[in-house]
């Protein structure tokens, strides 16, 4: 802690090491998006109701919503800026784009973090438990079918065989 009350936090974000002083008070999405520019990090309700700020903090879905800047000193952070490589799409992005599991795209990046997140966990054994898993994301636009197509299929991709 600083004589300011401001504390010395260092994250690697993306493959990128930052190192900053935050006030304890900051929000991780703040954090982010006004610290770091990562403005895909988006916010909607603001109390962990809604899964849009979604990220991946060493390998776990989190609200940044909900968590402190300073929690995560150590940590390795992937946002949806981190999922591309170059001009390549990850497969969960190209399975998104493929199957129109998108329209405003605001919950979008929350919600392939979080596919992501569930991928790694659980077996996904069928589409209910799906949308089980992705329940903590809402998205208003797309009725979640085409969602849980592209979960489906990068699920049984990512995993190299069929389901
Ligand atoms: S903005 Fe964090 S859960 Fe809604
Ligand atoms: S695509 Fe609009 S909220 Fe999900």
């Amino acid at each position: 802690m600083t004589v300011s009350g401001r504390q010395s936090i260092r994250v690697t974000v993306n493959g990128a090491v930052y190192e900053r002083e935050v006030e304890p008070r900051l929000l991780l999405g703040d954090f982010l998006r006004d610290e770091l520019g990562l403005r895909g990090v988006h916010s909607g309700c603001e109390h962990g109701s809604c899964g849009a700020c979604t990220v991946l903090v060493d390998g776990d879905s989190v609200h940044a919503c909900l968590t402190f800047a300073v929690q995560v000193d150590g940590a390795q952070i992937t946002t949806v800026e981190g999922l591309a490589d170059g001009e390549r799409l990850h497969p969960i992005q190209q399975a998104f784009w493929d199957h129109h599991a998108l329209q405003c795209g605001y919950c979008t990046p929350g919600m392939l973090l979080s596919a992501l997140d569930i991928i790694a966990k659980y077996p996904l054994e069928d589409d209910a438990e799906i949308r089980e898993q992705l329940s903590g994301n809402l998205c208003r636009c797309t009725g979640y079918d085409n969602i849980v197509r592209a979960v489906r299929e990068t699920a049984r991709a990512l995993r190299g065989g069929e389901r």
